[in-house]
């Protein structure tokens, strides 16, 4: 980026025709998909009122970054809202592109009358942990995770 170049900060809501770029930064996140396989979730997220997908891109330019929260609600601790996956591109990490995807997140929980956002962050995504540390999250505990496929 050459001085007095705009940062890739507009954050906004994601489109359809943003799946091949967030597939691309999919890839960067270490879940692979291809640009039809993220257009079917999105077209799917995108029309449930409690899920918002962004990214942040200036007019015209491809994503530097995306972030997929929902409210969630639990029997055991009510409504919340949980960020559910984030990545900036490589490229374009430390220019705040993060931290303005996370407080949009926090604007759209707090319009929803929600008052907790919380988020999962694998111990081996070791870049994230001080970053949600400085947006003032704090580590509340460490959790096994399972699966079983069917
Ligand atoms: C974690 C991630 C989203 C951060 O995005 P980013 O755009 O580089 O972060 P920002 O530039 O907005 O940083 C916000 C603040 O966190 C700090 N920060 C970010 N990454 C940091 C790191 N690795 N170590 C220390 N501080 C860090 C920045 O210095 C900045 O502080 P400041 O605003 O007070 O100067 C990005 O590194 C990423 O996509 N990593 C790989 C995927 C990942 O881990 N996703 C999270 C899954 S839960």
């Amino acid at each position: 980026m050459t001085v007095g170049e705009r940062p890739p900060d507009l954050v906004r809501r994601a489109t359809v025709a943003d799946a091949s770029r967030i597939a691309q930064l999919s890839g960067e996140l270490g879940y692979p998909a291809d640009a039809a396989q993220i257009a079917g979730r999105l077209e799917r997220l995108l029309a449930r009122e409690h899920e918002l997908v962004l990214v942040a891109a200036p007019a015209g330019s491809a994503a530097a970054g995306w972030v997929h929260a929902a409210e969630q609600e639990t029997l055991e601790s009510g409504r919340r809202c949980e960020i559910l996956g984030l990545v900036v591109g490589a490229a374009h990490r430390g220019r705040g592109v993060g931290r303005r995807l996370v407080a949009a997140v926090e604007a759209w929980a707090a319009a929803r009358g929600l008052e907790l956002v919380t988020v999962r962050s694998n111990v081996a995504r070791t870049q994230s942990h001080p970053f949600y540390e400085r947006l003032g999250y704090l580590r509340t505990k460490t959790q096994h995770a399972y699966r079983k496929r069917l």
